[in-house]
């Protein structure tokens, strides 16, 4: 490694983390300032949660890995914390980015500052005891607290020395939480650099046709959030709207691991199973999925993420959630919340509204990578 070159960790966890710190990590490579390297604390670690979005990426392996893997939200916490304070104090990070709001992003966040470096770091002529904490995809806020990824973005935001906003309503979160204007800097949607990165590959992908689909006259499906598939009664509800969905449109569904796990707990895999109108798939790759996507119809989904993307793409999608910490993809974009008692209704007015258009969005422009990269020389030189 040159000796002047700061080291600039990249915390990666699960899946929504790799597409936002994948561009990042090939903007840092080619700043010649930066020796970017990725850190993955192993939340999720099955090859099609984690190493194919890697490879779709081109992204090299972790330079670190922490091998966490699962369990409860305190084991995943403190086993993280632990970890990557090792970490921490042998490599000398100059700056931490953390992104998104998954349980690593706070307890890297917790570990970052809270640990005290002997000699300590010198940057912009001053000692600092720790690394510089960044968090990407700061301000967002669902006004729910019993979403655990609304705890880990407040803690993260109150913890972070630099908050890098995707859009408008972030600045204002933190503004009235009290945050001081020159922590915030509005960067944009990384996902969206992702997207623009791999859009060739994606435009070009051959899973619809593989899955004998036809453009425009699918729906895709995702759910994973405990609030809609730990409950069966709650879960039961959801299958019965894929089920009734499934008699105009084909449903494709890639099921999500805690998803896939329940419906058998619950016994509701085998109705699904047998309803040759609905596609069951393992987890896809993210040049895949985004194919599948970017083709549909119509989306129905609890993700946040899939909330922005079909926003840019100007595709409806139904969110199965009470609230979203991403309001702009309802006021400016192609988002609605619904629930099973209200989703086909919904679904039949987004259907047969005037044709959707991809929306652009102030700053979702493929270039936030680059914004970032040169925030973090600010912040560093
Ligand atoms: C996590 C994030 C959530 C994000 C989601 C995307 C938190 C609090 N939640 O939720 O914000 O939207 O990722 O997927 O950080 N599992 C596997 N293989 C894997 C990954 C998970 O079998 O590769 C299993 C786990 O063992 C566990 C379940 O799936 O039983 C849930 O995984 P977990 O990482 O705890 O939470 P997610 O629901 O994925």
């Amino acid at each position: 490694m040159d000796k002047n070159q700061k080291i600039i960790h990249l915390i990666a966890a699960a899946r929504p983390n790799f597409m936002k710190i994948a561009p990042l990590y090939h903007e840092l490579k080619i700043r010649p300032w930066a020796d970017p390297r990725i850190i993955h604390t192993g939340q999720h670690y099955d090859h099609n949660m984690s190493d194919a979005f890697f490879l779709d990426l081109d992204m090299p392996q972790p330079h670190i890995h922490l091998g966490v893997g699962g369990g409860s939200h305190a084991e995943q916490t403190g086993k993280v914390m632990m970890a990557y304070e090792r970490v921490v104090l042998e490599q000398r990070p100059d700056l931490v980015v953390v992104v998104g709001d998954v349980n690593a992003t706070l307890a890297c966040s917790l570990a970052v500052t809270k640990v005290t470096l002997e000699p300590p770091l010198e940057i912009k002529g001053e000692k600092w005891r720790r690394p510089v904490l960044a968090h990407l995809e700061a301000g967002l806020r669902s006004f729910d607290l019993e979403m655990p990824e609304e705890i880990n973005r407040m803690v993260t935001d109150t913890l972070a020395d630099v908050l890098w906003t995707p859009s408008a309503d972030g600045d204002m979160h933190l503004r009235r939480e009290g945050v001081a204007d020159d922590r915030i800097v509005r960067v944009g949607n990384i996902m969206i650099d992702s997207f623009e990165m791999m859009r060739e590959r994606i435009m070009s992908e051959a899973v619809v046709d593989a899955l004998g689909l036809e453009p425009g006259k699918y729906g895709v499906a995702t759910l994973h959030r405990p609030s809609n598939v730990d409950s069966a009664g709650v879960l039961s509800g959801l299958c019965d709207v894929l089920q009734r969905v499934s008699k105009d449109y084909k449903i494709v569904f890639p099921i999500h691991p805690r998803t896939r796990q329940r419906l058998l707990d619950f016994g509701l895999m085998v109705a699904l199973e047998r309803n040759p109108s609905i596609c069951l798939l393992e987890p896809q790759n993210y040049i895949r999925f985004m194919g599948l996507v970017a083709n549909s119809r119509f989306v129905l989904t609890d993700s946040g993420g899939i909330q922005e993307e079909t926003t840019y793409l100007g595709i409806p999608c139904l969110t199965l959630r009470e609230n979203t910490e991403r309001p702009i993809t309802i006021s400016e974009g192609t988002n609605q919340l619904c629930n099973a008692d209200n989703v086909e209704d919904k679904l039949n007015q987004v259907l047969s509204a005037s044709f959707s258009e991809p929306r652009l969005l102030e700053l979702w422009d493929g270039r936030t990578a680059c914004r970032v990269a040169d925030s973090i020389a600010n912040l560093l030189f």
